[in-house]
């Protein structure tokens, strides 16, 4: 089945441009891709520049503007350590080597295992929690070496039950 760009739009395709119409239609099945496979991968990208007939060049051209979109398999944890000024001073850098000699990965990086992808933040308004990390959704302040060691844990377990779960 092919879907080209006036059709997904309807009405609304009227009053854009055939560049603001590729746009947004793109951007919108990036964000649906990524929730399903947590990036982009080629082959969805190569079928979406089929079925909306918009070449490929635009495809990734797009994609690669926006900072949210991954091109490489992210980690089911995704773990963002603030290095925001207040965090910065309370420690962030300790958190940040904890956790890259821990799982032996840099900053940016993935596990091979796809247990966590490891990355920075800039300051996320909790200044007074400091220093501060975020675990996909849940922010975790006042990180101490005890609440890191728990957030290794989980992150190490959660790959366990996983693991288990594949076995059954
Ligand atoms: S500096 Fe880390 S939350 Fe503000």
């Amino acid at each position: 089945m092919s879907l080209k760009v006036d059709e997904v739009l309807g009405h609304v395709s009227e009053v854009l441009t055939e560049s603001e119409k590729k746009r947004g239609v793109l951007i919108h099945a990036f964000q649906q891709i990524q929730v399903e496979h947590n990036y982009l991968p080629a082959e969805e990208l190569v079928k979406l520049s089929k079925n909306l007939d918009i070449p490929l060049s635009v495809v990734y051209s797009t994609a690669t503007f926006y900072k949210q979109f991954y091109f490489t398999p992210r980690g089911r944890k995704i773990v963002r350590v603030c290095t925001g000024t207040a965090c910065h001073v309370r420690g962030a850098s300790k958190v940040m080597v904890k956790l890259e000699d821990e799982f032996k990965i840099k900053e940016g990086e993935t596990t091979e295992d796809l247990a966590m992808t490891l990355e920075t933040v800039g300051c996320i308004g909790c200044c007074g929690l400091a220093p501060v990390a975020t675990v996909n959704e849940d922010i975790i302040g006042e990180i101490d070496n005890k609440s890191l060691q728990g957030i290794i844990e989980n992150i190490k377990e959660d790959d366990t039950v996983k693991a288990g779960t594949d076995d059954e």
